[in-house]
């Protein structure tokens, strides 16, 4: 067996059977909450601390409720973007909550590295769990998507998935190509302006596809992303209706794509700039049943490094 984590910090090199293990959890609390159980007496007495340098909605709510509804205490701990400058500042930071005995630290950081770094600055005890650090990593994003995709179409080794949009500032799609190749999808096609596509030595996986309509077609997954204005230097911003006409995903580039083609995205949606709100809110649309998963993702997590 793979060896118990004690940090998430990226999917990058975990193997196969630990990102099972993860998603499997998942899916067992899953089922557990669908039958009543609301809440596990598992990390009853341990205290974790949601660090977010950034603005969070999803993330930081449901690593709140997975912490919860595993017994654990949560504080959340909010810091306003003005202080994140200093990195003298974050290890006092970290220092002082250590001194607090906290168990579990959860960070999210607009400086890609800032969760590895408090993994070689925490002292021990400590786990270091990353809620998404600059363009770099999202693990627990990553893992969601990949259930969610397993849900339906657990036969990976068949699909293509497409991600689309701004790839190059999306740390939701470097843990997603991650997840997703560790967990042997056949193809997956990456899809954006040139000017926010990645380099090949930045990312080496998927197979770059300029055009929208050849990206999608026959695809069984569809990953949409947000245009991050705030990683972006102004010269990369895109015209939002131009940007919509080559890349945003509308009722006739679904119909391109395989028969009941997930549409997923990690969210914040931006409605109308890279997809069109009848999709976002249709049949096909597996956004709510992302953030859903999401939880429990979460929970797995942090029984994983967590449970004594
Ligand atoms: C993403 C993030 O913050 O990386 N959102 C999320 O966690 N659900 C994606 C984004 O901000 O576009």
């Amino acid at each position: 067996m793979s060896p118990r984590l004690r940090h998430l910090t990226t999917l990058e090199n975990l193997p196969r059977e630990t990102i099972e293990r993860l998603l499997d959890r998942a899916e067992a609390l899953r089922d557990a909450c669908a039958h009543g159980t609301r809440k596990l007496d598992v990390l009853v007495g341990r205290t974790v601390l949601n660090l977010f340098f950034e603005p969070s909605t999803r993330t930081r709510t449901s690593f709140e409720l997975a912490a919860r509804r595993l017994g654990a205490d949560v504080i959340n701990f909010d810091i306003g973007l003005s202080s994140t400058s200093k990195g003298e500042e974050l290890f006092d930071t970290l220092h002082t909550l250590e001194a607090m005995h906290m168990d579990a630290i959860i960070v999210r950081h607009k400086q890609s590295g800032t969760p590895d770094e408090l993994v070689r600055h925490a002292m021990s005890g400590v786990s270091v769990i990353n809620a998404g650090d600059g363009n770099h990593a999202h693990p627990t994003q990553g893992l969601l998507d990949a259930l969610t995709i397993r849900q339906h179409r657990p036969d990976f080794e068949n699909l293509s998935v497409v991600i689309c949009g701004d790839i190059k500032h999306s740390r939701v799609a470097r843990s997603d190509i991650n997840a997703l190749s560790t967990l042997g999808v056949k193809e997956i096609r990456l899809c954006g302006p040139a000017e926010l596509m990645p380099t090949t030595e930045d990312v080496p996986q998927g197979r770059r596809v300029d055009d929208f309509d050849q990206a999608i077609k026959d695809a069984d997954a569809v990953i949409m992303l947000r245009l991050q204005k705030e990683r972006m230097a102004s010269i990369d911003l895109p015209d939002e209706a131009a940007y919509f006409t080559h890349f945003g995903l509308d009722r006739r580039r679904l119909a391109l794509a395989a028969k009941g083609c997930l549409v997923m995205h990690p969210g914040p949606i931006n409605r109308g700039i890279e997809i069109a709100s009848d999709i976002a809110d249709g049949a096909q649309s597996r956004i709510l049943e992302q953030v859903g998963n999401g939880v429990f993702v979460r929970m797995a997590v942090l029984n994983e490094v967590l449970a004594r």
